[in-house]
């Protein structure tokens, strides 16, 4: 598939590099395009694409999408693995969801929420670091789910690990699973874990 990746920092590097492995024509979408650097503006690197990732800070989601444009992001598949932060590392938005936000202002776009819940090493190396890991999936749009949970296969997901929540509004839910996240890294001085639902 076409995917552009918005934010070239460790997130949007990690999947990025993960995709193309897989055979994805992966586009960059960066603040400060460079030829060098093989990036492309955010909104041309969208321009391209049928997936859209938003590997940026959560709390610039809502301008990064507003700068590409509603009829340039259309009716694209936007995976977001965001999560939104103050300086001093709380969350930015209690009580509320940067995707859900993101899915209300922009109608069309097809919004799916994923990969949250982990840091960006798990994220394309799942069953490295635990034999049993989950990744979380929330979004409105069956079909964009269905092609985002094709993309976590490539990363390296196997279906049994994909635990779909429901609509976008469940992303409240693993956003703010961020604290449990934060307070683990302290407690086990890695971030080298994940979040496993067993039943
Ligand atoms: N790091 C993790 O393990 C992890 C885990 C789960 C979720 N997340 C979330 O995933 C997103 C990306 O995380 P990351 O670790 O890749 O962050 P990062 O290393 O700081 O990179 C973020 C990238 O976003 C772009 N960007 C666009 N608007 C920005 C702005 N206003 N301020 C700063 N950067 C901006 C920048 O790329 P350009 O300069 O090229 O535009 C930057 O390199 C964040 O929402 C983060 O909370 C991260």
């Amino acid at each position: 598939m076409k995917i552009a990746v918005l934010g070239t920092g460790k997130v949007g590097t990690a999947l990025g590099t993960g995709l193309a492995a897989a055979g994805h024509q992966v586009t960059y979408g960066s603040r400060t395009p460079s030829i060098e650097a093989g990036t492309l503006s955010q909104q041309d690197a969208v321009t391209v694409a049928e997936v859209v990732i938003t590997a940026v800070p959560g709390t610039a989601l809502a301008d990064t999408l507003r700068d590409v444009g509603a009829d340039v992001l259309a009716d694209k598949i936007v995976l977001d693995p965001s999560a939104a932060f103050t300086p001093e590392m709380a969350m930015a938005y209690p009580g509320a969801s940067v995707a859900q936000r993101a899915q209300a202002s922009f109608p069309r776009a097809r919004v799916v929420k994923t990969l949250n819940t982990m840091n960006f090493a798990v994220m394309v190396n799942p069953l490295d670091t635990v034999p049993d890991a989950t990744v979380f999936v929330s979004g409105d749009d069956a079909a964009a789910k269905t092609v985002v949970t094709g993309l976590l296969a490539d990363l390296g997901w196997p279906s049994r690990a994909i635990l779909d929540l429901g609509g976008i509004d469940t992303a409240l839910a693993t956003e703010h699973a961020a604290p449990l996240f934060f307070a683990t890294v302290r407690a086990l001085q890695t971030a080298a874990f994940n979040i496993t639902i067993s039943r």
